[in-house]
């Protein structure tokens, strides 16, 4: 088994880097090259991408995106010897990794990587590689400097298993925000929420991403961003054809895509605004008086849902109606809550648990904000059996 002689790292952002720089301290012969043209005190970095891939036995792609990868293969297609391997880290799309497969034949090995820069700098990656075995053979001296090499069965199911993985990344950042949001509605130190957090579930990454969680993240470099994260969960919804809610979730991050994605789950919780005629409309509930739903509905809105097996549309007046000026008599038994909401500029969405005495409703609003404030649309309700 002999190790692919000189090795050209395509694209140097942040991983790529990381990435050249581990290769070149294990004493390999890297060769870098990215498109801005960026060069670099720790490797050799050439001008020319048809250039650097010459030489190159083997050619580590570490590009942003599935065109990204796709143009420069085109670009070096013709350049490239006619043994070298390419491996391919970047996260990509499962059609767009097996269609590079396809492509390139078996000198083609998809290599998504979990792991950040972090676990790249001290060879801790874990690499989920597609390959022909005698091709993997050839190139696992490599991979065993960068990390733990897992073999999968094609390139499809390597890119659809590392967008899984970022999947899981990207819930465990917005549970890290919920988190924090409650810690904040409590009035609780962010160093001591962060401490207890640390010991739990989302340790890990509460102990990795320490700096951008403390209010400080303009000193630190981000390691992978939410533009990045975002992108995978793009991704992901369009290959499972299926909702994904940390696509709305990290879109509605109010930082900047190329902060870390650390950083969302430090973004406060929406203004208190949206939630007022919620709040009027509970208390409209917890009274019987009518007038909290004149507070919280637009006179426009509509009541709607399934009433003794027929379907049922309210206007705002029968609805009112419907309240008697007083509290129910088991009102101190009675709870509500709000379970969900999703704000998206000028409208929102919201659910609430209403359990009354036997009954439970599950109700559903609409609500947009006109004139400075925020009302209800409209409400869509079942009532649980
Ligand atoms: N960062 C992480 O923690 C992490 C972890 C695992 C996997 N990944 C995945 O690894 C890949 C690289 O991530 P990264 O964080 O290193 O991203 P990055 O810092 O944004 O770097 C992206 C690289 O792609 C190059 N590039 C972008 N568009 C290009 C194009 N059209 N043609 C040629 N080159 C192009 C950029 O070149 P220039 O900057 O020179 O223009 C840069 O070298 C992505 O697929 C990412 O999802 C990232």
């Amino acid at each position: 088994m002999t190790t692919p002689h000189t090795i050209a790292v395509l694209g140097l952002g942040r991983m790529g880097s990381a990435i050249a720089t581990r290769l070149t301290a294990q004493d390999l012969d890297v060769v870098g090259w990215t498109r801005s043209g960026r060069t670099s005190s720790t490797h050799e970095t050439a001008g020319d991408v048809r250039q650097a891939v010459a030489k190159a036995g083997l050619v580590l792609l570490a590009l942003s995106d599935g065109p990204a990868c796709r143009q420069v293969l085109d670009d070096v297609r013709d350049s490239l010897r006619t043994d070298t391997i390419v491996l391919n880290t970047s996260t990509i799309a499962p059609a767009e990794a097996a269609g590079l497969a396809r492509r390139l034949g078996p000198s083609y090995i998809h290599a998504p990587l979990l792991g950040s820069v972090p676990a790249a700098a001290a060879g801790a990656l874990h690499i989920l590689a597609a390959a022909d075995q005698d091709v993997l053979e050839r190139v696992r001296p490599v991979l065993d400097t960068l990390g733990t090499v897992r073999s999968v069965d094609d390139a499809a199911t390597a890119a659809a298993l590392k967008l899984i993985a970022n999947h899981s990344l990207a819930g465990a950042v917005l549970a890290l925000r919920d988190a924090l949001r409650h810690a904040d509605a409590l009035g609780l130190p962010r160093a001591q929420a962060l401490d207890v957090l640390e010991l739990g579930g989302l340790g890990g990454l509460v102990a990795r991403k320490r700096t951008f969680l403390t209010g400080r993240p303009a000193t630190a470099t981000a390691e992978f961003t939410i533009g990045a994260l975002a992108k995978d969960m793009a991704l992901l919804a369009a290959a499972s054809n299926a909702p994904l809610r940390s696509t709305a979730g990290l879109a509605g991050a109010a930082a900047g895509p190329e902060t870390d994605i650390a950083v969302a789950a430090t973004v406060p919780a929406a203004d208190d605004a949206v939630l007022e005629p919620l709040r009027a409309y509970i208390r409209g509930h917890a009274t019987g008086d009518p007038a909290h739903f004149r507070d919280a509905f637009l006179p426009t809105a509509r009541i709607e849902g399934i009433r003794d097996g027929a379907f049922v549309s309210w206007p705002l007046d029968e609805y009112c109606a419907l309240f008697p000026g007083r509290p129910a008599p088991d009102e101190a038994t009675r709870s509500r809550r709000i379970d969900t909401l999703g704000v998206h500029g000028t409208v929102a969405t919201a659910t609430m648990t209403l359990s009354h005495g036997a009954d439970t409703f599950t109700d559903t609003f609409l609500l947009v904000r006109a004139d400075d404030s925020w009302r209800i649309a409209n409400k869509t309700y079942h009532r649980h059996l």
